[in-house]
């Protein structure tokens, strides 16, 4: 019987993994995970966040105190992209260090990883006055500081938390609801919307499929991985 495309697949990864410890026990160190190698991504992505650091683009530059660039491992293969920064953000310059944030480590940790080794960043990066909503005009204006991080940071997986991000980067007008549990492709990168960290404080009924979600993200990952 003809192998099923799966167990082609199945095949084609196992000498692959085979090929790679060959490799590792000839003494290579380390292979490039992605195309190309990327060198100097942390650097240049500092020096991106520097000259945000006075932009003006938009009625929220009056009310910060920071711009709320990103934080996290420049070359990290999980990406995280929330709403907008509250008080605690804007306070420290650090996105989801808040309530939301003590919850959206402990989603990160729940399927294996360390938030040190994902990236984090928000579509709005300056906080909007008593956390309102980010406005139409001010997400036009920030979304090409996202656009810019992802395309140095180049993730294999990204994870959009709540509706402005997924709506954001899909360029949907869907809920949530809708959204979330399927895997989309940004520019060809998987994304995978979830619900919000601070809208998992708020209604518990929404733990659930955000777990659903994780689990798919983590598979997704592995897919991607020898
Ligand atoms: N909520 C967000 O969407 N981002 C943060 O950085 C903090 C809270």
């Amino acid at each position: 019987m003809e192998p099923s495309v799966e167990q082609e697949v199945r095949e084609i990864l196992g000498l692959a993994r085979q090929y790679l410890k060959a490799q590792v026990d000839l003494g290579v160190g380390w292979v490039p995970r992605k195309e190309g190698v990327q060198t100097g991504v942390a650097d240049d992505l500092e020096a991106f966040h520097q000259s945000t650091l006075d932009c003006q683009q938009c009625r929220l530059a009056q009310g910060r105190r920071t711009v709320v660039f990103g934080s996290g491992n420049p070359n990290a293969d999980i990406l995280f992209v929330g709403e907008a920064p509250g008080a605690e953000e804007d306070r420290q310059g650090v996105p989801f260090v808040g309530a939301a944030g003590r919850l959206l480590t402990r989603m990160i940790e729940s399927i294996g990883l360390k938030r040190e080794a994902v990236y984090i960043a928000n579509v709005i990066k300056c906080r909007p006055p008593g956390n309102r909503d980010p406005q139409r005009d001010e997400i036009e204006a920030c979304e090409p500081y996202l656009i810019r991080q992802i395309e140095m940071i180049q993730p294999v997986v990204i994870c959009t938390l709540g509706r402005f991000a997924a709506q954001t980067l899909l360029q949907t007008t869907e809920s949530m609801g809708r959204l979330r549990g399927k895997v989309f492709s940004y520019r060809g990168i998987k994304l995978i919307p979830t619900y919000h960290p601070a809208a998992l404080l708020r209604n518990e009924g929404w733990k659930r499929p955000t777990w659903e979600d994780l689990k798919l993200l983590r598979r997704e990952y592995d897919g991607t991985q020898f």
